[in-house]
């Protein structure tokens, strides 16, 4: 796969992307990042990429002549390819582990991380989707694209050492996952559950399974209603 990521600020990237999963995609040869400077793509001599909104107010707005040509070189960067624009935004569609899993078969996935007060309204007309990472607003879009290229890169075959580590997870059929235990086997007061230590593995999974439904009915049944509408 080919992350594109075209931001102000490529600079606030590389502790994230040296380390973690990323780090480990790229290595194996199964993620490529480029980055994409908008500043490059300035509407004049001073590097200008923003404005004053039309009709007044504070801020400034993101050009849509600047995004329009970072996103037509982006697009030219990899060719025959599957293809998906994303503007990162808090006004977008919220991300779930469903999304990631979409855009995880896609070959050229192009990430745009808006700035300022905004983007020109015109440039969402320029991208495939529009994409939030949850109900706050934070400066940009920089740690959006973060959260989206390792939500990605971890779901990409032949990067997690197991291939099955990602089946299970929270949010994998609208569950949260079930509880975890490792040694000390007694840690004050609390103890491992016995049934883990049982070695009885069909008694295990069903444990597991009842575990993992008990939590998400606790702290997200709006999981749970969505499995039913899913299936529906
Ligand atoms: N830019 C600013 N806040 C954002 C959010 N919550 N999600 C995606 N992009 C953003």
């Amino acid at each position: 796969m080919h992350i594109s990521i075209i931001t102000l600020f490529p600079e606030m990237f590389s502790g994230v992307f040296s380390a973690s999963i990323v780090k480990r995609a790229i290595e194996k040869g199964k993620l490529d990042i480029t980055f994409v400077n908008l500043r490059d793509f300035a509407s004049d001599a001073y590097g200008s990429v923003d404005d004053h909104p039309y009709g007044g107010g504070t801020g400034m707005v993101l050009r849509v002549d600047v995004i329009d040509r970072a996103l037509q070189h982006t697009r030219s960067l990899v060719k025959n390819s599957t293809q998906r624009a994303i503007l990162m935004t808090p006004q977008g569609e919220t991300y779930t582990q469903h999304k990631a899993r979409q855009l995880s078969t896609v070959d050229h996935l192009i990430i745009l991380c808006g700035h300022y007060e905004g983007v020109d309204e015109r440039a969402r007309a320029l991208v495939d989707e529009e994409i939030s990472i949850g109900d706050y607003v934070l400066t940009g879009g920089e740690i959006p694209a973060m959260v989206l290229t390792d939500s990605v890169a971890r779901l990409l075959p032949d990067v997690l050492a197991k291939p099955d580590a990602t089946i299970n997870e929270s949010f994998e059929n609208n569950m949260l996952e079930y509880p975890h235990y490792t040694r000390p086997e007694r840690y004050g007061k609390a103890s491992v559950p016995a049934v883990l230590l049982s070695g009885n593995h069909k008694k295990i999974m069903k444990w597991r399974e009842e575990k993992a439904l008990e939590r998400t009915q606790k702290r997200r049944p709006d999981l749970l209603l969505k499995a039913r509408k899913d299936l529906a």
